[in-house]
């Protein structure tokens, strides 16, 4: 298999690593490596799995694998007025089968796991109106969307069991992204998220430089099935660590089998997992990352993997290539002695066999510009940290910003509308942490490690950033519209704990 691409790329070191690793189209698989992968590191065989010495689980190969990718369904617009974008959400139980022959039941938005695709454009306006037909209050939240306060779901807004709302908001020029929805009610988003309710948000931009090439789109999530099938509570060991089931789903399938019907595709991956980090890699190949939470970067940049933290989400491109996606081992410094990570296979990755043409001539050098901010007007410092203590043989935890555990009723920092702020993020624990903030995109300036400073490499959109043991991060931000923003760890068990804070926009 012969495929030769033509690209022009710009002087950017995009180019460089992968045009090196179209050389090696296959067969780069290490096999020792490849024997070790395929059961998602929870034992395999048809043995119920013990996890935190509590709930029988029923096996990987439970779920069948192999078959073709299937698209995100897709949330029809109802409105035919221009740059209005009119749906309906409803949040309900439903019984699906992802094992066959069984029932699961699932908590899901229109029946769909995962909840449907919205794709909208910059300028357009959205009316959400939601249905709640769960037996909790829920809301949703628009993660990573300039949206007004009182629309982006905050825990102060929940939406009572049998109640609607509606959801409005336009989305302003610039923010095209890769972006999701999902519960945010007080004390029930991990459950709402684990039980099935998340969805993928897109919004294109009119001028998109990358327009022309075919997308597809992977939404990886988590889910644990109990030895019935069915999704059980969590326990004592995923309260502490974040939840991480046995099955790793793209779109809600088990190793899918991802066609690439161009020689160059646009891929968005999400991180919709409640805990589980994504080291992503294609073996042998380099990805080329062209964007990130927020939409694209400046330039294209040639990656040998990519971490995903929980709730994080990228833009690739990938060329043709036959390979594992794979998920590689990432310790995030986990307690209570959980077994060693494992390399995951996530999906296959193959070529259409028609494929022919060449990519079109693109160049990754001049994506978009992305505009400083401007100079720091106040600062502000944020703490993560953990409170652990053993106490009749079971776990006291607590997991705090700024020494305090979340509390409704109270504000925990305010900023003024359009003033930069840097934040200076701490994580004083043992354990990585993802921060994340409502209502804007920040950039990452610096992050510092045992006392070694690392200048941030590029210039990228974020609302979310991995924080290692100890380490600080500090980014640029700035709040444009007043109102209650929130901020917390987006391991969902620890933002249930406690790890969230309330920032007051005036
Ligand atoms: Cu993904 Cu507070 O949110
Ligand atoms: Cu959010
Ligand atoms: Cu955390």
């Amino acid at each position: 298999m012969q495929r030769r691409l033509f690209l022009r790329w710009g002087i950017g070191i995009a180019g460089v690593g992968l045009l090196a690793s179209r050389l090696s189209a296959q067969g780069q698989m290490d096999h020792q490596n490849m024997s070790a992968m395929p059961n998602m590191g929870h034992g395999s065989g048809s043995m119920p799995m013990m996890s935190g010495g509590q709930t029988a689980l029923l096996p990987v190969e439970a779920l069948p694998h192999g078959k073709p990718l299937t698209r995100l369904p897709q949330l029809q617009n109802q409105s035919n007025q221009p740059g209005l974008f009119r749906a309906q959400l409803t949040a309900a139980p439903v019984q699906v089968e992802l094992a066959p022959g069984i029932k699961t039941t699932a908590w899901a938005y229109n029946g769909s796991l995962p909840g449907p695709l919205i794709e909208v454009h910059e300028g357009d306006t959205l009316e959400i109106r939601f249905i709640n037909q769960l037996s909790q209050a829920t809301t949703i939240h628009w993660h990573g969307l300039p949206v007004p306060p009182d629309q982006d779901g905050n825990p102060h807004d929940p939406v009572a069991p049998g109640q609607e709302r509606l959801y409005r908001f336009t989305l302003p020029k610039g923010s095209a992204g890769t972006y999701w929805y999902h519960p945010h009610p007080h004390g029930h988003t991990p459950e709402q998220v684990f039980r099935g309710l998340a969805g993928a948000l897109i919004v294109r931009a009119a001028d998109d430089p990358l327009a022309m090439l075919p997308e597809q789109h992977l939404l990886i999530s988590d889910l644990r099935l109990d030895s019935a099938g069915q999704i059980p509570a969590n326990n004592d060991m995923d309260w502490m660590n974040g939840r991480e089931g046995q099955f790793v789903l793209i779109n809600g399938q088990r190793q899918p089998v991802i066609t690439q019907s161009a020689p160059m595709e646009r891929w968005r991956i999400w991180n919709a997992c409640s805990a589980r980090y994504l080291r992503l890699a294609l073996p042998g190949h380099t990805l080329t990352l062209v964007g990130t939470d927020g939409g694209l970067l400046e330039r294209g940049l040639g990656l040998e993997e990519i971490l995903l933290a929980p709730g994080e989400r990228i833009e690739v491109l990938v060329t043709g290539q036959e390979s594992p996606l794979m998920a590689l081992a990432y310790d995030r410094s986990k307690m209570g002695n959980p077994p060693p990570e494992k390399d995951l296979v996530l999906a296959q990755v193959r070529m259409a066999n028609n494929l022919s043409g060449s990519s079109p001539a693109l160049s990754l050098d001049k994506l978009r510009p992305i505009t400083d901010p401007g100079p720091v007007k106040t600062r502000k410092r944020v703490v993560f940290s953990e409170i652990m203590d053993m106490q009749n043989g079971r776990h006291d935890m607590q997991f705090l910003v700024n020494g305090k555990a979340f509390d409704m009723n109270r504000v925990d920092l305010t900023s003024r509308v359009g003033e930069v702020e840097l934040w200076e993020i701490y994580n004083d624990s043992h354990m990585d942490h993802p921060f994340h903030i409502h209502g804007t995109q920040f950039l990452v300036q610096e992050r510092e490690l045992k006392d070694k400073v690392t200048a941030e490499p590029y210039r990228a959109w974020r609302d979310t950033v991995n924080l290692r043991p100890y380490e600080t991060v500090r980014i640029k931000l700035v709040q444009q519209q007043p109102g209650l923003r929130m901020y917390h760890c987006h391991v969902l068990e620890h933002e249930g704990l406690g790890m969230m804070a309330t920032l007051k926009v005036v």
